[in-house]
């Protein structure tokens, strides 16, 4: 249910031969307000540019939406800078957490998770 009822949010990367080395999500939260969310590169794949490519796929996609606040939740920190997010405050998201993090264990106090915002 989870799956499908995501299945348009995603990006998908192939290889040559079909075969899937990263993929990413871009799911619309607000009337302005985009997640990039479910970023995941295959190890052998990694640092060759698929990552970046699949983030600015979903930033594309939130700007032809006219989505101009896109967040995410991460620990890559220094992959999300390098693409154009800074550091957000996570107090600036309450549609992400009053949906979303509420749900979540680790919220308030043990959630771990840097909140990074680009508005292009
Ligand atoms: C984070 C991740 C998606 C990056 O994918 P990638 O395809 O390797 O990234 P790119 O090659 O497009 O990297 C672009 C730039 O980001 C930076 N970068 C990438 N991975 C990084 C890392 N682990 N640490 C620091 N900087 C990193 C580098 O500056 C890189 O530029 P470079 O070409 O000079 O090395 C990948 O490491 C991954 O799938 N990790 C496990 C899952 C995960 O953590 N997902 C994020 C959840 S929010």
């Amino acid at each position: 249910m989870g799956l499908y009822g995501n299945l348009r949010d995603f990006f998908v990367y192939l290889d040559d031969d079909g075969s899937i080395t990263g993929f990413c999500a871009m799911h619309i939260f607000w009337e302005n307000l985009a997640e990039v969310r479910s970023l995941y590169v295959i190890e052998e794949y990694r640092r060759s540019g698929i990552g970046r490519d699949l983030v600015e796929a979903c930033i594309s996609e939130a700007i032809t939406l006219d989505l101009l606040r896109i967040f995410t939740l991460t620990y890559q920190t220094e992959f999300f800078e390098s693409v154009g997010f800074v550091v957000a405050d996570k107090s600036g998201l309450p549609e992400k957490i009053w949906s979303d993090c509420i749900n979540c264990p680790k919220y308030p106090d043990f959630c771990d998770e840097v909140a990074m915002i680009i508005e292009p």
